[in-house]
């Protein structure tokens, strides 16, 4: 059994099924190939600038000071090496699937399941946090149009609840609050988020009519977004006060360091574009750069934008401000620039929803075609030419949570799923064969030896966390679970830096797995448990399902 769950595609049959159409073995049929080196960048954008710029830079601006901009570059240059690692897999497995086929290729059937289902987390659990700032932001639209909707149908139930009680608690009044307004059905309140379970709605007939239109309106939305931002920087330059970057590092990089998860689901989706792969004209020389102009355009936006914020205003006055690029507008009494922002913000997310739901749909139907999944998940429709039941099911699983849940958990557990994925997108390229004749390939990532910059740089990290590791040691057996991970990760670190001094490892994917489980620590520990369980989940439903429906399985029986 234990071979069976290693099984692994082969690079050269991966890129025969895709040539031959392999697609019509399942009477499906292909897809449209339609997207150049632009649309790639352009997709690339859409899916990364969102909610993460428009609302969590507020919070992480308060706690890390104007010295945030450390962190954008930190997970830049983290995204960076992961991107190059993607680039080097889509060059060699243009096929559609992300790291869920990059992992089948290089660590067998059960690792990419699990890829497959962590990815669920990127892409669907990380559409639903998108959909409800979309909703509030959509909402600051609305009020300035001065239409109301009730307050009960624009909020969650558990947002609802602790609102309400913070209010009551500080004497103000509650009365149009929505735990008060809400009708009651047995008992129990109403409590709903109409907006957010809308537009995935919306989104999802869009990404089920064609990825020709779905592409259309995404570099109309991009265009529009990088024209607000750039508004807002040319404008807000002349609003800065020096005085408010000091001090620069107010809570020292700690404080910096709280804003991990946060940051790093500013940057999530420039892996999305790897999705499309079968889409593009032509994949093993547009995907890698689309992948790594989005991600450096997307900093250069990041770093800029958050030096400008926090330029305009105090660093302190962040906490809790979910619209932070509108707030300061509004600080400086320009409010009508604050409300073009509301709206460029309800477009960016809506970008962001578009491009994740075309993704998702696409890794479903790589793991049916592979037998992981029935074969309705790899079903295009005849006339739109895209996945049909996939996407629809998509719209399901995004926009029913959408209406009730608050998006706090799913914040963290989007970024720890993608950041798993991240390290063993990292890790697989270390496990790839070498190509021969690398004159023929249009991406080559670039070997640097790591055998002794890594070792010196996991001295230096030891020496810079050393009050932290030496009060681990000694508390070992007491310490809660933040410090267990962070242990766990010294242990890994360890063994990744002894690995590669031994066997010459490759630098970028060395330091790219290094800096993902480095981020993944940083993440709430209760996050974690839930982690678990969803993937607890995945893997029943791999034994109970794909482990016997499996295309090689079947192949290998009938050899
Ligand atoms: N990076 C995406 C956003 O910020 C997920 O909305």
């Amino acid at each position: 059994m234990s071979n069976s769950l290693f099984r692994k595609k082969s690079i050269t049959n991966l890129l025969q099924d895709a040539q031959s159409g392999i697609t019509d073995d399942h009477g499906v049929g292909g897809l449209k190939k339609v997207l150049n080196v632009k649309d790639l960048t352009m997709m690339g954008i859409a899916a990364v600038i969102g909610a993460g710029i428009f609302s969590t830079i507020g919070q992480a601006a308060y706690d890390g000071g104007p010295g945030v901009i450390f962190l954008f570059l930190i997970t830049a240059v983290t995204c960076g090496f992961t991107a190059l690692c993607y680039a080097e897999f889509a060059s060699r497995v243009p096929v559609a699937g992300s790291a869920y086929t990059y992992s089948y290729v290089t660590f067998g059937e059960m690792t990419a399941w699990i890829i497959g289902w962590a990815l669920i987390l990127e892409y669907s659990i990380g559409n639903i946090v998108v959909a409800i700032s979309w909703s509030s932001y959509f909402n600051n639209v609305l009020h300035g149009v001065g239409i109301s909707l009730p307050s009960w149908l624009i909020t969650d139930y558990k947002t609802a609840k602790a609102t309400f009680e913070t209010a009551m608690a500080a004497g103000t009044d509650t009365s149009l609050m929505a735990w008060a307004q809400a009708p009651t059905i047995g008992g129990l309140r109403v409590i709903m988020n109409i907006p957010a379970f809308v537009i995935v709605v919306l989104v999802t007939i869009l990404a089920y009519v064609g990825i020709r239109e779905s592409k259309r309106s995404a570099n109309f939305m991009v265009g529009l977004k990088i024209v607000v931002l750039l508004v807002v920087v040319a404008i807000g330059v002349f609003y800065i006060n020096t005085d408010n970057w000091t001090p620069f590092l107010p809570n020292q990089f700690e404080g910096v360091l709280k804003g991990v998860s946060a940051v790093f689901f500013a940057y999530i989706g420039f892996d999305a574009i790897s999705t499309t792969a079968e889409e593009c004209a032509n994949p093993q020389r547009d995907l890698p750069r689309g992948m790594i102009y989005s991600l450096i355009i997307c900093t250069v936006i990041y770093v800029i934008v958050t030096l400008v914020i926090t330029g305009m205003v105090h660093y302190s006055e962040f906490n809790h401000v979910a619209d932070p690029l509108a707030y300061v507008f509004e600080k400086i009494n320009m409010e009508k620039i604050g409300y073009v922002i509301s709206i460029s913000a309800v477009v960016a997310a809506t970008s962001v929803i578009l491009v994740f739901q075309i993704g998702q749909p696409r890794i479903w139907m790589s793991m049916s075609r592979d037998g992981l999944l029935p074969k309705r998940f790899s079903k295009v429709h005849p006339k739109f030419q895209t996945p049909t039941f996939s996407t629809i099911l998509t719209g399901v699983i995004v926009g029913v949570p959408a209406l009730f849940i608050d998006s706090g958990i799913v914040t963290d557990l989007t970024s720890i799923g993608t950041l798993f994925a991240f390290v063993l997108v990292c890790g697989g390229v270390l496990l790839l064969p070498k190509v021969e004749d690398k004159a023929t390939k249009k991406f080559n990532l670039p070997y640097i030896n790591g055998r002794i910059i890594v070792p010196v740089l996991m001295i230096a990290f030891c020496i810079l966390f050393k009050d932290r590791i030496v009060t681990d040691f000694a508390n070992l057996g007491n310490e809660g679970y933040e410090e267990v991970l962070f242990i766990i990760f010294l242990v890994l670190a360890t063994a990744i830096t002894v690995l590669t001094a031994l066997k010459k490892l490759s630098l970028i994917p060395v330091l790219g797995m290094l800096c993902c489980l480095y981020l993944m620590i940083e993440i709430p520990a209760k996050s974690w448990v839930v982690f678990f369980g969803w993937m607890a989940f995945g893997l029943t439903i791999y034994f109970l399902y794909g482990y016997k429906n499996s295309r090689l399985a079947k192949k290998a029986v009938a050899a």
